[in-house]
């Protein structure tokens, strides 16, 4: 029974942000994922703009239903689908009724977004921050975006952003110290030998696949998914980039906790991060075989329009961030409070000593995977 429940603690990763109590909570340390916001807006632009057929999503009822999929407490996703509103609307609806003398204003639809995220989630700090400007009708939809969440065809446009690398577990075979993937003293797979990396590949294989299946059954003919969320550049490692440096810190901090007696090493042996960045060539290759989507839209943004750690982020935030979006983990498994603080500090002091290092990695910034695909 101890067994199973310590397997369980092991593997389960379900992760949600800290809580709108927290003082490192998402709503004010979410900067970095804000950049991917801005990264968004002029290609969601210009897909509304050229790719969404209004006569052939609109059939049959009068309403225009979005999703944000890993919407956490906000503001970001409110920002987000603030702007997919107002693109349909403005732009798209609007056009046609002053270009078409048979359309009239009673063809403008009403809006209805789905926020979506795990079920432990804070969502009433989500709605209790709903805008109350809002010219959209709001529904929470819990529950794990890699498995079905809404009726068939029942959605128009699926938006996600920052969640996608999320991993629905930890790859059972890194913690099991009988296997070739445990991944002993470490957090991740940046830096381990290739099996730890190979099972963490065929887990996000495993849960992307779902997560597009899914979608697949979700979106109406025409509809959108538009996704953005750190990957590796094709032709590079995962230990060529910036994170992987910054969390190899995070791992750094807990070691010497580990040292001077305040961790067992079993907690560190135990823990890893349940997230994977793919390259656009393994994400590229599950959507092929979904067969589902007919227009792919797939690149690496270029990290200049990516950049956050010139645009007034420091590099000593990067902890911030990475407590903001994994608190709960971190203190489901270590415990909160006291310890917490003494992860992330010495996490911080870390980044500080390895600056230079961290600034040099070949990939540079977080490195961002924007992919936008039309349900056939
Ligand atoms: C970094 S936050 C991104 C929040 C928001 N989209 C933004 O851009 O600021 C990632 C969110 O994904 C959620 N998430 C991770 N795995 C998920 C899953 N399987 N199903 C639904 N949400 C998930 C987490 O709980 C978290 O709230």
């Amino acid at each position: 029974m101890e067994q199973e429940k310590k397997k369980k603690m092991q593997t389960d990763s379900s992760p949600t942000m800290a809580t709108g109590n927290s003082s490192y909570n998402y709503a004010n340390n979410s900067s970095a994922q804000r950049k991917m916001t801005d990264v968004m807006k002029p290609r969601i632009e210009e897909l509304i703009a050229n790719k969404l057929d209004l006569g052939r999503l609109a059939a049959n009822d009068n309403t225009f239903r979005v999703a944000d999929l890993g919407c956490s407490i906000g503001p970001n996703t409110f920002l987000n689908v603030q702007h997919i509103v107002e693109q349909v609307r403005h732009n798209k609806y609007q056009t046609m009724i002053s270009t078409h003398s048979a359309a009239s204003s009673s063809s403008l639809p009403e809006f209805h977004v789905f926020f979506n995220d795990q079920i432990n989630n804070d969502f009433n700090a989500l709605f209790r921050s709903l805008p109350l400007e809002r010219d959209y009708f709001a529904a929470g939809v819990p529950g794990s975006f890699h498995t079905r969440l809404f009726p068939k065809s029942f959605l128009h446009i699926v938006h996600s952003a920052s969640s996608a690398h999320w991993l629905s577990r930890v790859p059972p075979e890194v913690v099991d110290r009988g296997s070739p993937a445990w991944n002993r003293g470490m957090i991740h797979y940046g830096e381990s030998p290739k099996p730890v990396e190979d099972a963490y590949r065929a887990q996000f294989r495993k849960d992307m696949g779902g997560f597009l299946k899914a979608r697949s059954e979700e979106l109406a003919s025409g509809g959108m998914l538009v996704l953005v969320f750190p990957g590796v550049p094709d032709g590079m490692l995962q230990s060529e980039t910036q994170i992987s440096s910054v969390i190899n810190c995070v791992n750094l901090s807990i070691l010497d906790l580990v040292r001077q007696g305040v961790l067992e090493e079993d907690q560190l042996d135990n823990f890893n991060f349940p997230v994977y960045f793919p390259h656009p060539w393994e994400m590229r290759e599950l959507v092929e075989e979904n067969q589902s989507f007919s227009s792919i839209e797939l690149e690496v943004v270029d990290p200049e329009e990516s950049t956050w750690l010139q645009g007034g982020v420091g590099l000593r935030e990067w902890a911030v961030a990475i407590r903001a979006a994994m608190e709960e983990l971190f203190a489901r498994h270590f415990g909160g409070g006291e310890i917490l603080d003494k992860i992330f500090d010495g996490a911080s002091q870390k980044i500080a000593e390895h600056a230079e290092v961290i600034m040099n990695t070949k990939c540079k910034e977080l490195p961002l995977l924007y992919v936008a695909l039309q349900r056939k």
